[in-house]
C-alpha cells in the first residue's frame, strides 16, 4: 500500500522522538512491501518563528490531504520562552487545540499498560503493581471546558475570568460510540467518568452514555466520578478497561495514568474522527530540558506510529510487527534514561529507534 504521511515533528524533543518513528515505519515499508511518503509541516512554536502563528491554513489543508498525521511534540518552557509572552491564541498550545478542532479529532485514545518489564518503575506498591493493568482512556477532545466560551473582563471593578463546560448530547453520543466499540475488541467493560453529583454537564453525560450502553448488552458498563476514579487509579488500576471522559478529566486523569506506568515516555496516543483518519502523537510533552541531547525515549511515538498503522491504514500484522519490536528491544535490556533500572544497558533516543527499526520482522 502507498500512504500519505503529514508528519509534523514540532518543538523541544519532537524531532527527535518523530525522526525514530519514521525510521520505524520505513523499517516496516521495507519488510512489507508497503511505500510510505512524508510531508513534513510545522506547527507550535517552529511554526511561530516561522510564520508568525503556531498553525497556518495551509499546514491544516495539507493535513487534511494525507491519510494520516504523525506529531512529535510543541511548546516549550513557559516560564523563558518567548512564545509564551505572545497572546494566548497565538502561543504554540493554540496550534495543538486548533489543528484538533480544524480536523474533527473528537476521540483521543490513550492506552495506557503496564510492560512486565518495566514493573520495577511503576511507582504503586509492589502488590498492586504485580497485577499489571492494560487500560484505554477515551477522551473527549474537541469539547467541553477547553471549547467553551472564554472571557476574561472586569465585572463591578474586579477582574474575571469565566471558562465554559458545555457539551451537547450529539458529541456524549459520538464518544461514547467509539469507547464501547473498542470495549467490543477488548475485555468489554466501559467505566464512564463524570461529576454527576455536581455537574449539569455531567448528568447528561451519563444519561446519553448510558442510553448508547443499551445497544451493547455484551458490555458491562458503570459510572464513576473524577475524584474517586483519581483516587482509584492509584489504588486498584486494574479493575479499568475503557475508561471515557470529557475533555478536561481526560487530560489529567490520562497523565495520572501514564505515570503509574513508570513514564510518560512510554504511552502513545490517537485522535481520530469519525472515519479512519486520525493524528497520533505521544502523550508527553516536548521536554525542553532534554531537547536536542539524543537522550528522550522515542517509544512512545513509535508506538503511535503502531496505533497509525492499526488504526488508519488497517495494518494490524505490521501495527504488532512494531509493537513486537519494542518488547524485544525491552527484552533484551536496552533502556532510555528515563525508563533505566540497575542491570540494564543505557541508550540513546537514535540508539533504540534503530534498535526497534532493526528488530521489526
Ligand atoms: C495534552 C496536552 C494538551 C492538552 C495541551 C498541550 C494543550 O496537555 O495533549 O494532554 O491539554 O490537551
Ligand atoms: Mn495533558
Amino acid at each position: 500500500m502507498n500512504k500519505k504521511i503529514a508528519v509534523i515533528k514540532g518543538d523541544g524533543i519532537g524531532p527527535e522522538i518523530v525522526t525514530e518513528a519514521m525510521k520505524v515505519l520505513d523499517s516496516v515499508a521495507e519488510k512489507y512491501g508497503h511505500s510510505f511518503e512524508y510531508d513534513q509541516l510545522l506547527m507550535g512554536g517552529c511554526s511561530i518563528d516561522a510564520n508568525g502563528v503556531p498553525l497556518t491554513d495551509e499546514t491544516i489543508e495539507r493535513c487534511k490531504s494525507a491519510d494520516a498525521v504523525l506529531m512529535g511534540s510543541i511548546g516549550g518552557d513557559t516560564t523563558t520562552s518567548p512564545w509564551y509572552k505572545l497572546p494566548p491564541e497565538l502561543r504554540p498550545e493554540a496550534g495543538l487545540l486548533k489543528i484538533r478542532k480544524s480536523l474533527g479529532l473528537f476521540a483521543n485514545l490513550r492506552p495506557s499498560v503496564l510492560y512486565p518489564q518495566l514493573a520495577g518503575a511503576c511507582p504503586l506498591k509492589e502488590e498492586i503493581s504485580a497485577k499489571g493493568f492494560d487500560m484505554l482512556i477515551m477522551r473527549e477532545l474537541t469539547g467541553g471546558l477547553y471549547f467553551g466560551e472564554h472571557k476574561t473582563e472586569e465585572v463591578d471593578g474586579v477582574m474575571t475570568a469565566v471558562d465554559t463546560l458545555r457539551y451537547d448530547e450529539n458529541e456524549i453520543r459520538r464518544i461514547a460510540v467509539k469507547a464501547f466499540e473498542v470495549a467490543m475488541k477488548r475485555s468489554r467493560k466501559v467505566t464512564s467518568v463524570d461529576k454527576a453529583n455536581v455537574l449539569d454537564s455531567s448528568r447528561l453525560w451519563r444519561r446519553v452514555v448510558t442510553e448508547v450502553s443499551e445497544s451493547y448488552p455484551e458490555v458491562e458498563l458503570e459510572h464513576m466520578l473524577v475524584d474517586n476514579c483519581a483516587m482509584q487509579l492509584v489504588k486498584d488500576p486494574a479493575q479499568f478497561d475503557v475508561m471515557v471522559t470529557e475533555n478536561m478529566f481526560g487530560d489529567i486523569l490520562s497523565d495520572e495514568a501514564s505515570m503509574i506506568t513508570g513514564s510518560i515516555g512510554m504511552l502513545a496516543s490517537a485522535s481520530m474522527n469519525e472515519t479512519k483518519f486520525g493524528l497520533y502523537e505521544p502523550s508527553g510533552g516536548s521536554a525542553p530540558d532534554i531537547a536536542g541531547q539524543n537522550k528522550a525515549n522515542p517509544i512512545a511515538t513509535i508506538l503511535s506510529a503502531a496505533m497509525m498503522l492499526r488504526y488508519s491504514f488497517d495494518m494490524s500484522e505490521e501495527a504488532d510487527a512494531v509493537e513486537n519490536a519494542v518488547n524485544k528491544a525491552l527484552n533484551s535490556g536496552y533502556r532510555t534514561g528515563d525508563i533505566m533500572s540497575e542491570g540494564m544497558k543505557t541508550v540513546s533516543c537514535s540508539e533504540m529507534g534503530s534498535l526497534i527499526a532493526q528488530a521489526i520482522d
